[in-house]
């Protein structure tokens, strides 16, 4: 594909320009997809589409809304769409989460499907459908659609720019028929997707459910032998793509991990002892905080020695919080931390600390450092890239990595302490576990982690899916001729 161009369309965008006292700040949001498509971007430049969200996101672009970034290296271009608060309030607030991602994530919580959400959802994607096409300065861009944001744009883009290559990744899981089809634009949706040349998920077993959908709600032609759908005389290739993250360049020095606890220990004001276990969340219901929190309960009951040494550190990064559902479930979080700590804590000690607050990437490695025990405990995820990059950040070989079996990383990741998160006393028993796991264990366990996401890293992703990407333009432009 080299000296192609390629745009991607996602709705958060990679840097978010915010007005504060001080004059003008950039921030990196607390993204899974942002995490693995920026690398990307930085090594292939190109265009990156998205929603502008930030508040002096508007000071900050040229007159064609554009902004190099990232900030000082300008190594591609990022184009921000302005969306109106009903737009937002409908596209991205009502029907991406409020509608699809209880839907997909099948995290028990009732999906709600609005007429006007799903206008202004079709209205929102017919005007990112519009970016790209001024972005596009061929007829064949390479275009990657990022997510549930998008399901309508595929098809849309395609009615404009027939030729161009569509690489669509759904960062989320896809459910089974039955969930999938109480959508009442099921249909709508599907046609959408099947706009793309390419459509990646993170796992075979998603890739077989969206086939499934497909098969039992569209009157499409599905070659199982080559994992292809044929609608209305087009092909999509439906494939899994696991995501993953930048691994840490060698000479990126990290500070040592002895500096890293005492500094967390004494922010903090943990017990200079204490075994940290540490949770790296956006504030969502999906992540199985609740349960995580329910399980360190379960351990400290069961394990009573450990009361006043052992410590949870999470971290929860305000997300959606214009939600009911987001903010409900905060308020949950916060009073279940409030009764266990009541019960084991005292004055000087807490089991649980609560920091419900955005922490940028360093604030982040230092957790994932000074941590002996990495908490995920997803009750559904795509991927989850928080276990990858703990064990990025663990060179010294260290630390136990607790995975719900629930994550598609789970399928990556078998040398982590794999359990189900609504199982309270087997997340229990896999704390203990992880608690007294000798250095030598967890060195083998850690190092074959470590071996596996070094070698299938976000540039893998992204270069196993753009090579599908060249070969199939390569078949069009032959059958064209
Ligand atoms: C998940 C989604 C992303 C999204 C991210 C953060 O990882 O797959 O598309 O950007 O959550 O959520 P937010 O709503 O803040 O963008």
């Amino acid at each position: 594909l080299s000296g192609d161009q390629v745009i991607v369309v996602s709705n958060r965008e990679p840097y978010i320009h915010e007005k504060t006292e001080t004059g003008i700040v950039v921030k990196r949001p607390a993204s899974g997809l942002v995490t693995a498509v920026e690398p990307v971007m930085r090594a292939c430049s190109g265009t990156w589409i998205a929603h502008g969200s930030g508040s002096a996101d508007r000071d900050v672009v040229d007159a064609a809304d554009r902004v190099a970034v990232p900030p000082g290296h300008d190594d591609y271009w990022l184009r921000r769409i302005w969306l109106t608060p009903e737009e937002e309030q409908g596209y991205y607030y009502g029907f991406a989460n409020e509608g699809l991602w209880p839907l997909c994530h099948v995290a028990h919580v009732r999906p709600v499907f609005r007429e006007s959400d799903w206008q202004a959802y079709k209205e929102v994607n017919r005007r990112f459908a519009d970016a790209v096409v001024a972005e596009a300065r061929g007829d064949d861009p390479v275009v990657l659609v990022q997510d549930y944001h998008f399901a309508l744009l595929p098809a849309l883009i395609r009615e404009k720019l027939p030729r161009a290559t569509i690489l669509t990744f759904w960062h989320i899981p896809w459910p089974n028929p039955e969930s999938f089809g109480i959508c009442p634009w099921r249909r709508e949706i599907l046609q959408g997707m099947l706009g793309s040349t390419i459509l990646g998920f993170h796992t075979r077993y998603h890739c077989k459910n969206f086939i499934e959908t497909v098969d039992r709600y569209l009157e499409a032609r599905i070659e199982h032998e080559h994992s292809t759908i044929s609608y209305r005389e087009k092909d999509t290739l439906v494939e899994s793509y696991p995501i993953s993250i930048e691994w840490p360049r060698e000479d990126e020095s990290m500070p040592p991990v002895a500096q890293c606890r005492a500094n967390v220990v004494a922010r903090l004001a943990l017990p200079q002892q204490a075994c940290i276990a540490v949770g790296i969340d956006r504030f969502d219901y999906t992540k199985g905080i609740l349960e995580r929190m329910n399980a360190v309960e379960r351990f400290l009951e069961k394990h009573p020695e450990w009361v006043g040494r052992f410590v949870l550190v999470q971290v929860a990064a305000p997300t959606r919080a214009a939600l009911d559902e987001y903010r409900n479930f905060s308020l949950r979080v916060q009073e279940l931390a409030d009764r266990i700590n009541a019960r084991f804590g005292n004055g000087t000690y807490a089991p649980i600390v609560l920091l419900a607050k955005h922490h940028e990437h360093d604030a982040v490695m230092e957790l994932f450092r000074a941590a002996d025990i990495c908490l995920v405990t997803s009750l559904h995820d795509g991927m989850n890239l928080v276990c990858k990059e703990f064990v990025a950040a663990r060179d010294d070989q260290q630390g136990v990595l607790i995975l719900s079996r629930f994550a598609g990383a789970a399928r990556e990741m078998p040398e982590a302490l794999i359990v189900n998160p609504y199982h309270v006393e087997e997340t229990a028993d896999a704390l203990h576990r992880a608690a007294v796991m000798p250095p030598a264990e967890q060195r083998e366990r850690m190092a074959s982690l470590r071996s596996t996401v070094r070698e299938f890293n976000v540039f893998r992703w992204a270069g196993r899916m753009l090579a599908d990407a060249g070969r199939w333009r390569l078949r069009a432009r032959i059958e064209e001729r």
